[in-house]
């Protein structure tokens, strides 16, 4: 049996790949099924590779696997033939082209890390990416290795009636004893990633999609037999990608049937094997009585999410795991684009940039930083990371602003047209775009290696003599070793101006003839870079970085009055936000500073917000991010030492004050967004719902007179869980005493479904205070917890973590204690669930000496930990340094 966290493993750098010494064609997979063991028998075509940089013997790797036997073309290995190389079986001998055969026992039952072939519920099922295939079977178990797959799948009928695999069913039938059988193909070589099994008892909902080639695709949505109503949101919001990627993009579906299998069992959101998509249960079930808005929008997101990959990542897949964003970037950015197109693109944009802020920028600034196509790492899975995702996602969204739409589609054609059916690099991703467009991306590329959040600073000057605004701007990259001799970026930059009266001006460059666009594109090539435009007068009011067309901090010493005027009129809505935002940091910054005390400035905070409460032409969905401040974790990011208690303190008088002051224009809207309250999911419906909760959690908040009456009414009329859910919080928030029976009364209706229950758990893991510890520890006890599902883990410890700063530093580290416990447990049950909780402690440094001493003494312990998981030693290993 091979042996697994082996402590102080070197790590893999990008620089050293080497072309595989081997290539396996085709793979015959035979798996009897059975929870306590599954025997699995591998005929391997393989054959030498005939671009290997050497003649290396055959690699295969291998994890906690009980190997019966291993043949080559069907004669048993002499001992001295196979040796072991850490996970690797190393295989001298084996002629050019051979068949390897092996038979292993693995234990699905005993599979708590959810990776390999695992038992969720009555479920059997496989998570393959990254390296799970290796707790399966031997196999050279790397991205770049494709193989077409046939795939016999042996259980007890009455146990797993469902068998299935991935590509099309080839036949089925009876077997003795009970059992029986059905035989798989994939007709598109793979890499061994994206295998997957599933022997299940499930409940079904079947459609189908024409494509439009003609091709009537079956497509079959899973769960177990109590959702199968829930399933609706999901067929439709499948068949709304599959249409929408022909639209936008000429990509069809290339197979017959198209599965998607819910589960409660799953480390990540989902996982697009080939037709065969496994999902986290909480991005595939939904109904209004126990999905929140936000549920039904995430659901359709990663739905489509999935079914992208089959073009961006299976059909042209990864070269190497370094390559990840190739993929995830790419798809991030398809799905954003997804959702933008069928529901608001602006509030669609302000979220998913006020996501990266919130989780990207901290990791860029933390002891885990890395570039979107990270150089080294010791476990991959410690790097399917907001960078690799969500930043590089805005990578790819700047070749389509520097491209143009048109220009970004022709690269993306190229690509697939050079590519398809192969394993790539984000180099050829690049080229693509480059050879398409006739356009030099050498310096593009900088992208792809620099770490950490770029930084533009950008001033402003006026030349009387000549009658040009100007504008200049500044880059420079954070201080890492990676960034060393690195030169400038490519950043496109989208500017526009205000007049003293507040309306747009046309944006005319120096030298250019007529009229120019309210929006112009800057593309900033040097460290400095200066831009004139004619025609502007010298008090324009500048409007910077719109759309955030790049993933940089942009610094310009606005006036708090200029940035209440572009709060109030800008016309592009992400610039509105933005400009929302840095005024409430301001004025929150000063308030820290002053000891919980609000500066003058909150006043022009105050009319910002009545003018958006007060037009009622604005989607009330995109009012509902205007008036959203930053979080408390938000606003500890930019301070060092932070003052966990302060900022909340601060946070706490400014909302007070808002509410207080604005209460009738608060109280006026919040009713108007509760008219005619009747569920619906048309988009005008989700905005006032997502603008009432809002307001009604402010009231609260502020402690409004009779708020607690219309958030017991809001709670108690409530037909949907967006309402139930928002009035809950407010409650619970506002530990208002209604709030026992109406956590008791939630925890009866729903204690039997896990999806909800998991909100119930995080909508009190992030009550503020230092009892919180008290309160995590009782909820750890509640029989709906458990250590071993990701979902609850996540929605208690990481909520508790991630979202509860004054509860998780408690200044007597109880909060400390409590985590590193789990997470030394969690470490021996699931180390990638574990690793992810891990980053909670990643800035203990900046919490003052007290507090950092009580951290480093938990990641110490748990760096001690015997047998410590790669995946958690990386994370804190990293804290520590
Ligand atoms: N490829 C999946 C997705 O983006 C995520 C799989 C993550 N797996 C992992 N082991 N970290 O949809
Ligand atoms: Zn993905």
């Amino acid at each position: 049996m091979a042996a697994r966290g082996d402590q102080g493993r070197r790590p893999i750098l990008r620089g050293d790949y080497r072309p595989p010494a081997w290539l396996v064609d085709h793979v015959d997979l035979e798996l009897e099924l059975a929870a306590e063991s599954t025997r699995v028998l591998a005929h391997l075509d393989v054959r030498r590779n005939p671009e290997a940089l050497d003649r290396e013997p055959l690699r295969l790797s291998g994890v906690e696997l009980k190997t019966r036997r291993v043949l080559v073309d069907g004669q048993p290995l002499a001992d001295r033939q196979r040796t072991m190389d850490g996970e690797s079986m190393v295989i001298g001998g084996v002629p050019d082209v051979a068949r390897i055969t092996t038979e292993v026992e693995i234990h699905p039952e005993r599979n708590t890390a959810l990776e390999g072939l695992y038992a969720a519920g009555s479920s059997l099922l496989t998570q393959c990416e990254a390296e799970g295939f290796r707790k399966i079977t031997w196999f050279p178990d790397r991205p770049d290795v494709m193989a077409t797959f046939r795939v016999r799948l042996i259980a007890d009928r009455a146990r797993y009636p469902l068998l299935l695999s991935n590509g099309n069913q080839l036949e089925s039938g009876e077997l003795e004893d009970g059992r029986h059988y059905a035989v798989w193909e994939d007709p598109f070589p793979k890499p061994s990633y994206l295998f997957a099994v599933v022997a299940a008892d499930l409940a079904v909902l079947e459609d189908h999609f024409t494509t439009r080639s003609g091709r009537q695709v079956a497509l079959k949505v899973y769960s177990e037999p109590v959702n199968l109503h829930r399933l609706d949101h999901a067929m439709a919001s499948l068949k709304r990608a599959m249409a929408w990627d022909e639209e936008r993009w000429g990509l069809e579906y290339d197979l017959d049937v198209y599965h998607i299998i819910a589960t409660h069992d799953f480390n990540m959101g989902a996982m697009e094997n080939k037709s065969l998509n496994i999902f986290n249960a909480r991005y595939v079930l939904a109904d209004p009585d126990t999905a929140t808005d936000a549920d039904y929008e995430a659901v359709e997101a990663v739905i489509g999410h999935e079914y992208f990959h089959n073009w961006t990542g299976n059909r042209v897949t990864c070269r190497d795991w370094f390559q990840l964003t190739l993929k995830e970037g790419l798809t991030v950015f398809r799905d954003q684009e997804f959702t933008a197109d069928l529901r608001s693109r602006a509030v669609k944009r302000i979220a998913d940039v006020a996501t990266l802020m919130a989780r990207q920028f901290p990791e860029d600034a933390g002891p885990m930083a890395h570039s979107v196509r990270p150089e080294r790492y010791i476990e991959i899975n410690n790097f399917y990371t907001a960078t690799v995702y969500e930043k590089g996602a805005e990578v790819v969204r700047m070749y389509q602003t520097l491209l143009g739409r048109e220009g970004f589609r022709r690269g993306l054609d190229l690509y697939f047209e050079r590519h398809d059916g192969q394993a790539v690099t984000c180099d050829d991703f690049l080229a693509a775009m480059a050879d398409a467009n006739d356009r030099d991306l050498t310096q593009f590329a900088r992208w792809y290696a620099q770490v950490g959040t770029p930084r533009l600073e950008m001033t402003t000057d006026y030349d009387h003599e000549r009658g040009h605004y100007i504008l200049r701007f500044r880059q420079s990259l954070s201080a890492h070793p990676d960034n060393e001799q690195r030169g400038p970026l490519m950043v496109p930059v989208k500017i526009g101006f205000l007049g003293p009266d507040n309306q747009p001006l046309p944006v005319t460059r120096v030298g250019e003839d007529g009229e120019g666009a309210e929006t112009r594109l800057l593309v900033l090539t040097n460290v400095d870079a200066e831009f004139r435009f004619d025609q502007l007068p010298p008090d324009a009011l500048p409007s910077v970085l719109r759309d955030f067309s790049a993933p940089v901090r942009l610094d310009y010493d606005w006036s708090d009055e200029q940035l209440a005027r572009l709060a109030g009129h800008d016309p592009d809505p992400f610039s509105r936000w933005q400009a929302m935002r840095r005024l409430a940091e301001r004025v929150l910054t000063a308030a820290i500073e002053a000891g919980a005390r609000l500066p003058d400035a909150v006043e022009l905070l105050i009319a910002a917000w009545k003018a958006v409460l007060e037009d009622e032409t604005l989607d009330p969905a995109l009012a509902a991010e205007l008036l959203s401040l930053p979080s408390e974790a938000e606003l500890a990011q930019q301070r060092d030492p932070v003052d966990v208690d302060c900022i909340h303190e601060s946070r706490k008088a400014l909302l007070m004050r808002l509410s207080q002051v604005l209460e009738p224009v608060l109280r006026a809207r919040y009713l108007a967004c509760r008219d005619g309250a009747a569920w619906s999911d048309s988009p005008e419906a989700v905005g006032r719902r997502a603008l009432s909760n809002l307001i009604l959690n402010l009231m609260l908040d502020g402690q409004c007179e009779a708020a607690d009456g219309l958030a017991v009414d809001h709670y108690e009329s409530a037909d949907n869980m967006t309402d139930r859910m928002g009035a809950l919080k407010a409650l619970v928030h506002g530990r208002v005493g209604a709030a026992d029976r109406a956590l008791r009364g939630f925890e009866d209706r729903y204690r039997d479904d896990p999806l909800v229950m998991d909100k119930w758990f995080a909508v009190q893991a992030s009550v503020a205070g230092a009892d919180a510890v008290r309160r995590i520890e009782a909820l750890m006890a509640h029989p709906a917890f458990s250590l071993k599902n990701p979902n609850k883990v996540r929605a208690l410890l990481g909520t508790f973590g991630l979202h509860n700063p004054t509860g998780f530093h408690a200044a007597d580290g109880s909060g400390y204690a409590l985590m590193g416990r789990v997470i030394r447990e969690l470490d021996g049950i699931n180390p990638q669930v574990a690793a992810r909780l891990a980053t909670v402690f990643n800035r203990w440094q900046a919490y003052g000496a007290e507090r950092a001493g009580r951290m480093r003494g938990e990641l110490e312990a748990i760096a001690d930990k015997k047998g410590l998981s790669p995946d958690v030693e990386e994370i804190v290993k990293a804290a520590l340094r």
